[in-house]
């Protein structure tokens, strides 16, 4: 295991005050600070795994900021800027920006929307890249242009499974490293993509409908720990018999929002080019 860098958004104004996939319902009452109590947990878990995690600013009018994974994507220190799609959350794509342009980061605006790393993932030396419901093919180029490295598009099918990382979890490689492993949920994805993903993953873990369904893929891999859904039981007992360690943590709140614990944590990887901004 290597130590991850993450950045993560504490849960202060999350509510659920719009619908824009198949989980939110603005008629159930959302209760902050179980909100908050689960996403300290979460926080904490990662500390006690020997990780670092950098905070953001949750804004007033932002509930869904606490899902950090789409506020932007980071590879080799090069930050691709999220563009989202419902005009609900377009604010955070600048928010986020903006807090690695003042730590010294490269960054880039996105000119194709995209739910940064929601929708593309690292694994190893390529990327892969949801689309369908949110994030642009036009995107996925733009960000291979970008980085200079390969960024493979899969087509997503199941409007509850609306971001790459509610149906895939990177096991390993995640930090760019090159031993790779992933697990997926078939249905999720068109027949190309599937295609696409047993060619590349020919060994990935298959996991099943029970522990998709209650986003158990949406999960954080440090190559040993999978942090993830304790209702994903089935999914924990396949790790465990491929070598993992699952460390369940309970996001049952963050749920309400259609996220788990992999759309509340976006990984940083390599260093900010100048340090300069930070210091100015
Ligand atoms: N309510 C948010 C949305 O629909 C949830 C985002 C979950 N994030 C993720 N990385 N899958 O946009």
């Amino acid at each position: 295991m290597s130590a991850r860098h993450y950045l993560m958004c504490r849960p202060e104004h999350f509510t659920v005050t719009y619908e824009i996939n198949p989980w939110m319902d603005v008629s159930k009452p959302v209760d902050v600070a179980k909100a908050v109590a689960q996403w300290e947990r979460l926080r904490d878990t990662f500390l006690d795994l020997g990780h670092t995690v950098d905070l953001i600013d949750p804004l007033p009018g932002l509930p869904d900021m606490v899902y950090a994974a789409n506020g932007a994507t980071v590879v080799d220190g090069v930050v691709y800027g999220a563009l989202f799609t419902h005009p609900e959350r377009a604010a955070e794509g600048p928010a986020y920006l903006q807090w690695f342009a003042d730590r010294g980061y490269q960054t880039h605006a996105a000119d194709h929307v995209n739910e940064g790393e929601g929708d593309i993932l690292t694994v190893g030396g390529l990327n892969l890249a949801g689309t369908g419901f949110r994030t642009e093919r036009t995107a996925h180029a733009e960000a291979a242009a970008l980085w200079g490295r390969e960024v493979v598009s899969l087509e997503l099918v199941d409007p509850r499974f609306y971001h790459l990382d509610t149906a895939l979890t990177v096991l390993r490689g995640s930090d760019g490293s090159a031993e790779t492993d992933i697990a997926y949920f078939p249905p999720a994805f068109s027949d190309e993509a599937r295609e696409q993903l047993e060619a590349l993953f020919p060994d990935a873990l298959l996991v099943g409908e029970a522990d998709a369904e209650v986003l158990g893929m949406n999960a954080v891999s440090d190559g040993e720990h999978v942090v993830l859904n304790p209702n994903a039981t089935t999914y924990a007992d396949q790790l465990r018999e491929r070598g993992y360690e699952p460390v369940p943590v309970d996001t049952s709140e963050l749920l309400f929002g259609g996220g788990g614990a992999k759309c509340c944590t976006l990984e940083l990887r390599g260093e900010p080019s100048s340090t300069s901004a930070a210091s100015a």
